[in-house]
């Protein structure tokens, strides 16, 4: 059985292939790569080499997703922001094919022009350059402007 699972796991290692210099966001919740891509604001229009697996077997989850950022190493606060969508992710720093750095992403206290309040009478969505703020709960985000908390469906709130 387990050997059958580990064999998935290193199918999986020959699709997506090792990156030389970079950041590899490995445990991503099953169907997130995208979203984690558009939170990072990394779309590929700067010629940024990418790499993205989705739903592939895991044995820490039922599927992950696991997105692989070629010759870029993304800071703490950059993949912090990360735990709203991923909040198992672990973050890889690569350089010279090795792993010099793994760690979790820590939920931050607040996160601001990341997601758009789905308030209409917001300040954050008036004609009024107002930058969205929201407020990291247990479980959701709140906004610091009108004070609607959002639980669900946090990735369709990603600015863009
Ligand atoms: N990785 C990569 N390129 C490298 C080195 C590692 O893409 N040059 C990827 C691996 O494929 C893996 C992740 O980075 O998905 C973490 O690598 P490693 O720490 O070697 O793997 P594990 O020990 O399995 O990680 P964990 O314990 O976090 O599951
Ligand atoms: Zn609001």
């Amino acid at each position: 059985m387990s050997d059958d699972h580990e064999r998935h796991d290193s199918d999986h290692e020959l699709r997506v292939s090792k990156i030389r210099d970079g950041t590899v966001i490995d445990h991503v919740r099953g169907g997130q790569a995208l979203n984690v891509l558009a939170i990072l604001g990394i779309d590929g229009s700067e010629g940024e080499e990418v790499s993205v697996g989705m739903n592939v077997p895991s044995d820490r989850l039922a599927r992950k997703d696991i997105v692989k950022v070629e010759g870029r190493e993304l800071s703490q606060d950059e993949v912090d922001v990360l735990s709203l969508i991923a909040p198992d992710a672990t973050i890889n720093i690569v350089r010279n094919y090795e792993v010099v750095e793994k760690h979790r992403v820590e939920r931050p206290e607040e996160v601001t022009g990341v997601l758009s309040c789905p308030n209409p009478g917001c300040i954050t969505t008036g004609d009024e350059p107002v930058s969205s703020r929201f407020e990291v709960l247990e479980d959701g985000v709140r906004c610091t402007y009108c004070e609607t908390i959002v639980r669900e469906e946090i990735a369709s709130l990603i600015e863009t």
